[in-house]
């Protein structure tokens, strides 16, 4: 212990390790905690794991002319807060840290031409050797798999029929399978077909039907809608399939400004932005007219390379993806022009895919790493009222924004092109854990229109903070590589107001008193002044949020996770290391106020793991503590709109369904989440498939 704490002090860091609850330690001893390749013992205890990972983040500092004792000052800044459970950087962080294998970020995309292998590496199987090499160490991996030739076209150099790409998914589900017995954790991945392709029927239905427990099971998969696909299903109009490979209209090497590839859309704010550009450039780039596209002449083109296979009802292929993920979960939907419209740094390229669970919507090749602020310990009393704590959380923030800049410099990269894609927008993405819970500490039930509202505000308040550290870091480092002042977009510039959302949405209701004086600090934030700086000093990360499931680093933390409700309040939850029967131990501290924490009461709840219909507890209990199902779709869709509005990256939320409701609730649930400016949208139906990570109440 020593050798580690420093003489003497080792008698704090055990009592730091008191604040670990038992599945905490469960996972960690899993997992994360060093071993001894040979002897196979554990060679660190949770704090060392703590203090290893702020010491390798600290340190990649010295690269940056800092002295050793300012370097010993960071690493003690970043250990508070990790030990604290304030804030976790994603598991492979805390995995890889300090040890042989680099990987340090959860998100990668990985581009997919239509080539067995190219130069450039980044053929099929080109994108499947990256693709092994990212599993292995822990990070998860997303693909567009629409530049692949469709079913039944023609393989030039063999005279043979192509496969399409559902079967080329499954190899990297195979792989997927294989390299999951070795790895660090089981591989993620995230299929994106875009809707306008030829094969998207089969793709749809990928997931669901006798294959939902059989195929792609190592996948995520959503369909990349357009506005233009959107709007066609609200009318009843029909859409082109298209085949990739005879047009010229989709091909890769246009620029997205250029050509909207393949939203085959002119679009006012793209041409702004062209011809601010050009007049910058004194008018040097030429720009090629002919190349900018509406729908209907991209449509005459493709017709006349014959690219168009047949046309479609927008509104018969929609509902067959509410089907889908009425019946499986999947397929999801990623809102493409949404994506891109709002990707600060749209100027480098159209993003076509996101990582597995949709909180990073990326560039090809282009990593990030996440990492989450545990709301739930902002929570403060002052004259026994419960208050948050704004200007702990603003320094947080601070230095969280610090750690994750200094993830990019300490992290090994499998491949150059992901190296030289991470390092060229350096984006990073600081998300939240414990949301829910900072609700019940506040009183606020997770769906009322005041919970909505303080998702708006933490939200802009969260990014207010990192995209002020990030600009403070331009300063001291240097911008990103690809920053450009002029043509950089800030997000918040086009976020949709509180109120917007709530009309949107048919919400009446407006927020009380007491949540408006809860988060007054926010009002009071101008994000035009600092507008002003980031303009004088750039940026340093081209995006600085992103809303991750925290998955695992929230039972590290010991909260709820991510943005959702609990899910129950009393569960088994079954994970690669074992059965956990818990309750939620909130929960218990509130039965015990109300001296109702009596076994067999427990044991009673813990059957259904709710307590909305139980006519004996108390009213105030039974709104306060709502669950995942309790919680009624719209709020749950809301609360995923509020976050994205102040958010550079996306925000991953499952919609949790109960077993009962209709396709029909999918379907609003869709069409909503895109009025809503969302970027991407999953739905989860209660008992839908055969495999499911948590289930509800322990009689099972
Ligand atoms: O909590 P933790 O840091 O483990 O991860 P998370 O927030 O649940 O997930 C963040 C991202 O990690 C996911 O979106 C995936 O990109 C990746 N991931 C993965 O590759 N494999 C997993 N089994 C879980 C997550």
């Amino acid at each position: 212990y020593n050798h580690v704490y420093g003489k003497g002090k080792w008698k704090d860091f055990d009592q730091k390790d008191l604040l670990l609850s038992y599945n905490a330690l469960k996972v960690l001893e899993a997992r994360y905690l060093l071993k001894d390749p040979n002897t196979l013992r554990y060679i660190e205890t949770p704090q060392m794991l703590f203090r290893r990972v702020a010491r390798f983040l600290a340190k990649v500092e010295s690269k940056y002319g800092k002295s050793e004792e300012e370097i010993k000052k960071l690493e003690d800044k970043f250990y508070d807060m990790i030990s604290d459970l304030r804030f976790v950087p994603n598991s492979p962080t805390l995995m890889n840290s300090e040890t042989r294998l680099g990987i340090l970020s959860a998100c990668f995309v990985i581009p997919v031409k239509d080539a067995m292998t190219t130069p450039e590496g980044d053929g099929i199987y080109d994108a499947l050797r990256a693709t092994a090499l990212v599993h292995q160490q822990g990070g998860g991996t997303g693909f567009d798999f629409s530049e692949l030739r469709p079913k039944g076209d023609v393989v030039a150099s063999t005279a043979g029929v192509a496969s399409g790409p559902v079967s080329f998914m499954k190899v990297f589900d195979a792989s997927t399978d294989v390299i999951k017995q070795g790895g660090k954790r089981r591989g993620a991945n995230m299929g994106v077909m875009h809707v306008w392709h030829a094969d998207i029927e089969d793709f749809i239905k990928a997931k669901t039907g006798q294959l939902k427990d059989v195929q792609l099971q190592n996948f995520n998969i959503s369909v990349g809608v357009y506005d233009y696909f959107m709007e066609a299903v609200e009318r009843g109009e029909t859409v082109p399939l298209i085949n990739p490979r005879k047009t010229k209209i989709p091909g890769t090497d246009h620029e997205y400004y250029i050509t909207r590839a393949r939203g085959y859309m002119k679009e006012e704010w793209v041409q702004e932005i062209i011809l601010d550009e050009l007049e910058e450039k004194g008018g040097s780039v030429s720009l090629d007219e002919s190349k900018i596209v509406t729908v209907d002449e991209a449509l005459i083109i493709a017709n006349k390379e014959g690219a168009i296979v047949r046309y479609v009802n927008a509104k018969s292929l929609f509902d067959e993806i509410v089907k889908g993920a009425w019946d499986s979960g999947d397929p999801g939907l990623l809102f493409i022009d949404t994506i891109n419209r709002r990707h600060p740094v749209w100027y480098l390229g159209k993003i076509n895919a996101t990582n597995p669970c949709g909180e990073e919507p990326l560039l090809p090749w282009e990593s990030c790493n996440l990492g989450s602020i545990n709301l739930e310990k902002f929570v403060i009393e002052i004259n026994g009222k419960p208050v948050i704590d704004w200007s702990g959380l603003a320094d947080t923030i601070t230095y969280a924004v610090r750690f994750l800049d200094n993830v990019i410099d300490a992290n090994r990269y499998p491949l150059k092109q992901i190296e030289e894609a991470t390092k060229r927008t350096r984006k990073i993405g600081l998300g939240v854990m414990g949301l829910a819970r900072m609700f019940i500490k506040l009183g606020i039930s997770y769906d009322s229109v005041d919970a909505l509202y303080l998702s708006y505000q933490l939200a802009k308040f969260i990014y207010y903070y990192a995209y002020k550290a990030s600009i403070d870091l331009a300063k001291e480092k240097g911008p990103f590589p690809a920053y450009n002042s002029k043509l950089y977009r800030d997000i918040w510039e086009s976020a949709i107001s509180f109120e917007e959302l709530l009309n949107i949405a048919g919400i009446q209701e407006r927020p009380s008193d007491y949540v408006r004086k809860l988060a007054s600090v926010v009002d009071k934030l101008d994000l035009s002044e600092l507008k002003g700086e980031r303009l004088k000093y750039g940026l340093r990360n081209s995006t600085v949020v992103s809303i991750a499931p925290t998955g695992t680093i929230s039972i590290i933390a010991g909260t709820s996770s991510s943005i959702e409700p609990l899910f129950a309040l009393a569960f088994v939850r079954n994970v690669a290391v074992g059965k956990f029967i818990e309750i939620d131990p909130l929960f218990l501290e509130y039965l015990r106020k109300y001296e109702l924490d009596d076994p067999e009461v427990i044991q009673k709840i813990a059957e259904t793991g709710t307590i909305g219909e139980n006519v004996f507890m108390p009213r105030s209990l039974r709104r306060l503590f709502r669950t995942a199902h309790e919680v009624s779709p719209i709020y749950h869709v809301l609360h995923q709109a509020m976050w994205q509005q102040w958010n550079d990256s996306g925000t991953s939320k499952t919609i949790n369904l109960r077993t009962e409701e209709p396709p029909e609730t999918v379907e609003k649930v869709y069409l909503l989440a895109w009025k809503l400016g969302i970027k991407g949208i999953t739905v989860y139906r209660d008992k839908s498939k055969q495999q499911q990570v948590i289930y509800f109440g322990v009689k099972k």
